[in-house]
């Protein structure tokens, strides 16, 4: 749609930024927090950049009060962070750890203290290793009344200060990497079957907490975070449209219709149930779901970029098991299921370093969709960009790069606002560097940079990015000088 004047952001629109636990915590072992899938995962060989681990990543834990600081300096309204675990739960139930609980109040009423809305993910990936030793984590059902007695603890601690919740970061990401791609923990490879069943585990963990949320909050804000990329056919082709339409019900609407529906789509179930691999609910599952969507008060969006897809002929091209974590631009390998789609480049984006499109329009694309579909509000969770960024010798870290990124972006925001997306908050991806889980580093996403290198040296010390003073004055003008 074309407007000619634009109504701009609400006024009061939350410019944010994210973070993650296991990115920017470290403090892996201390004041009784238990291990986790990451801790572990990170120490077998090959499996991330350089071997690069959290254990310090850049040090949060004990930092935060500079960082908040930091934030409070550039005018953040919100700061969304996950909350780990195994600091509450260091073996993942039973006995909770007062230590872990203390540094999340602290935390909270460091933003609270300058206003700045804490925005909390209640899981970001980083599992405790007693319930993988106890029964496989999340391949248990067992896992639903262990994740949603978590979710309790911290509503009923951190409720009255706290009212916006995200209950599952990119459950797609994380199930996918994890058991279809060998990337994540458990690092387990085209286990198709047990991929489904996990997320259904992972779906009613987070309708059961929607609902507990509610009963004990019913005028706080709660939903998922969803990776969400918009698709391309790559033409008109019947054949290539059908693809585009089986990649988005496979790859998007298979979520996002059990955050906002309560149902999975018709035609992937039934594929699913034809080859048997269907998920397996038990009876009241459904009715489940579908109280927790007509509960859930936003559809949580991270968006990074888009994918074009064609027809995969039945013998065609498989999942890629390899992404390019080097930030060696051209590295990235075609993925695909056989028979459905496979994705392909467009010739019309430019991509990163690490080979991802950079797509400022898909962001629009992803309110207008969630909006006419699901008619929720949004909160963009997450948007930014990955980039090889130099600290000068003055101390000075020009990035030009990011700044066109995110103004693009942030203009695309602008136009859904005007189409009628209700959207809530704009988070970027992140507010200081942070630890990539996979690419190390080196590459980066923050407006503050910290000085720590793959080895884990470094002085830790934060520097602002030019990106950082664009940013604070975009806040200022709530949006209208970008
Ligand atoms: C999202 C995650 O997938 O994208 C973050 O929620 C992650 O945790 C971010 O860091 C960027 O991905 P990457 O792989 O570049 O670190």
């Amino acid at each position: 749609m074309y407007f000619k004047d634009s109504k701009g952001f609400p006024k009061d629109f939350l410019w944010g930024s994210a973070s993650a636990a296991y990115q920017v915590e470290g403090a892996w072992n201390e004041d009784g927090k238990g291990k986790t899938n990451w801790d572990e995962f990170v120490r077998i060989p090959g499996k991330t950049y350089k071997g690069t681990n959290g254990d310090l990543a850049v040090d949060h834990y004990h930092r935060y009060k500079e960082d908040v600081r930091l934030m409070a300096e550039m005018g953040l309204k919100t700061y969304r962070f996950s909350i780990a675990w195994a600091r509450i739960y260091p073996n993942g139930n039973g006995e909770v750890n007062e230590k872990g609980l203390q540094f999340y109040d602290d935390l909270i009423d460091e933003c609270l203290k300058y206003g700045i809305e804490p925005m909390v993910t209640v899981y970001h990936w980083d599992l405790p290793l007693a319930l993988i030793q106890e029964y496989n984590g999340w391949e248990d059902r067992k896992i639903v009344n262990d994740y949603v007695n978590y979710a309790v603890t911290l509503f009923k601690r951190y409720g009255h200060k706290v009212k916006y919740w995200i209950t599952m970061n990119e459950q797609n990401v994380f199930t996918s990497l994890g058991w279809m791609l060998a990337m994540h923990p458990p690092g387990k490879v085209n286990d198709m079957k047990t991929f489904f069943q996990v997320n259904h585990h992972a779906n009613m963990a987070h309708a059961y907490s929607v609902i507990e949320y509610k009963k004990l909050f019913p005028n706080g804000n709660i939903g998922a975070s969803f990776a969400y990329g918009p698709s391309y056919a790559l033409d008109c082709n019947p054949l290539n449209t059908m693809a585009k339409e089986d990649y988005d019900d496979l790859r998007n609407y298979w979520w996002m219709d059990v955050y906002g529906y309560g149902r999975y789509p018709k035609a992937s179930f039934n594929y699913l149930k034809s080859l048997g691999m269907e998920p397996q609910l038990l009876e009241g599952d459904s009715e489940i779901m579908k109280e927790a969507a007509s509960k859930v008060d936003f559809m949580g969006v991270n968006y990074y970029q888009t994918t074009v897809v064609e027809h995969n002929p039945i013998d065609g091209v498989g999942l890629a098991t390899e992404m390019n974590t080097t930030g060696q631009k051209g590295t990235a390998k075609s993925s695909g299921i056989p028979g459905l789609f496979k994705d392909t480049k467009n010739p019309f984006l430019q991509t990163t370093d690490w080979d991802w499109t950079i797509d400022p329009m898909g962001l629009r694309m992803c309110c207008r969709t969630i909006t006419s579909r699901y008619d929720l509000p949004i909160v963009i969770s997450e948007n930014g960009l990955g980039a090889f960024d130099k600290l000068e010798e003055d101390k000075s870290i020009h990035d030009p790069y990011r700044i066109a990124y995110l103004k693009a972006h942030i203009e695309e925001l602008k136009k859904a606002v005007d189409d009628g997306s209700e959207v809530w908050a704009y988070c970027t991806w992140s507010c200081t560097d942070l630890l990539s889980w996979l690419n190390g580093y080196q590459k980066r996403y923050g407006f503050i940079y910290v000085d720590q290198d793959e080895t884990q040296n470094g002085s830790l010390n934060r520097y602002k990015k030019d990106s950082y003073f664009w940013y604070k004055n975009v806040i200022e003008t709530n949006g209208e000088v970008l």
